[in-house]
């Protein structure tokens, strides 16, 4: 008998130690204590036992019973607090991890080359003003020179939102470029005038890697009495040197535009090699930027400026280029592309 207790305390205690959790210890101690538990049923049939065994085995069984009890409160006790340092582990705050990151973004490419541009252009005394971009026919065409049957009205292959045409104002359309935005300021603040617009336009292009149908240009224009276009020279050498950080030439050609006379295409001497010829200049040593003149009599007279008090010149250049062939890129479409590994990379 005294063996069988013994056994039995050994397979207890060994299965107390094993128990891995609350849950497996009670299943244990109420086969062990429980009210028909392996010891209780001992406990019972210790009244059948002879007389002269009774009260060792009685006195044994006690003492095991009481020790598989406090087994069974001591491994109780050391689940819990394992429960308990396991939670605490898991809620707790590493307070030396590294924090978690904010990605918060930056500035696109096209914003900080028009920042840059803003900001050289106010150093020289230019404002800069803006214009819808949904504009009225009246200021995208007919007051820069170009009447609906003007055949120069090919060049910008237009989306008009709107067929009803305002008697006086035309159809509404998506703007061609930033010129109208000189009808604007001309007949908002009047001569004299030294303002720059950097703006989004929209033509009906065949899409591909130079041609976009939403892209970015930069207005120029200034009236003043005797105003002439050695000042737009002057004044165009300074800005692309200050934006290129090196000495820029520029030259002028020939070029038409129905709002301009005379008109021009403005040339810059090329930022990779100097003037010297390379790649990106086809040899040539110089590269097209943008396009210029004299603002024509007509276009300051629908501005509501007297062309025999002022005169002066306007520009219109893409941001969106002079931001390609600054950082190199040649797909237009990445720009707007929405791409973040593009953008990340600026
Ligand atoms: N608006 C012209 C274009 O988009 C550019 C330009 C502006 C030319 C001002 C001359 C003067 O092509």
């Amino acid at each position: 008998m005294q063996e069988k207790l013994e056994n039995l305390q050994t397979e207890a205690l060994k299965k107390i130690q094993n128990s891995k959790d609350l849950n497996e210890l009670k299943n244990h101690e109420i086969f062990y204590l429980g009210k028909k538990g392996k010891l209780t049923e001992i406990l019972h049939g210790l009244k059948d036992l002879p007389n002269d065994q009774r009260p060792t085995i009685g006195k044994f069984s006690n003492v095991i019973k009481k020790n598989l009890e406090e087994a069974f409160v001591q491994k109780e006790k050391m689940l819990e607090n394992e429960m308990i340092l396991k939670e605490l582990e898991e809620d707790s705050i590493d307070i030396s991890a590294p924090g978690a990151k904010y990605n918060i973004g930056h500035a696109h490419p096209l914003a900080t080359t028009q920042y840059e541009v803003e900001n050289i252009f106010h150093g020289m005394g230019f404002e800069v003003a803006d214009g819808p971009e949904v504009e009225v026919e009246k200021f995208n065409f007919d007051d820069l020179n170009m009447p609906a049957t003007h055949p120069a009205r090919d060049m910008q292959d237009t989306f008009f939102i709107d067929k009803k045409a305002d008697l006086k104002l035309g159809r509404l359309v998506l703007r061609t470029q930033t010129s109208p935005v000189q009808i604007r300021t001309m007949l908002k603040y009047g001569a004299p005038l030294r303002i720059i617009v950097p703006g989004r336009v929209f033509r009906n292009e065949a899409l591909d890697a130079c041609h976009e149908h939403t892209f970015d240009q930069v207005e120029g224009l200034m009236i003043d009495k005797n105003i002439s276009l050695a000042h737009l020279k002057g004044v165009m050498a300074e800005f692309l040197s200050k934006l290129f950080q090196r000495e820029i030439k520029v030259r002028f050609r020939p070029g038409y535009f129905p709002f301009v006379e005379p008109g021009l295409e403005l040339d810059m001497s090329c930022m990779i090699c100097d003037g010297a010829g390379c790649k990106t200049c086809k040899k040539s040593g110089w590269v097209e930027f943008m396009g210029a003149g004299m603002v024509h009599p007509n276009v300051l007279r629908a501005g509501g400026i007297n062309p025999d008090e002022y005169q002066g010149w306007a520009f219109g250049f893409g941001l969106t280029r002079l931001v390609m062939m600054r950082y190199g890129i040649d797909d237009i479409r990445m720009l707007s592309g929405g791409d973040l590994r593009f953008t990340e990379q600026f």
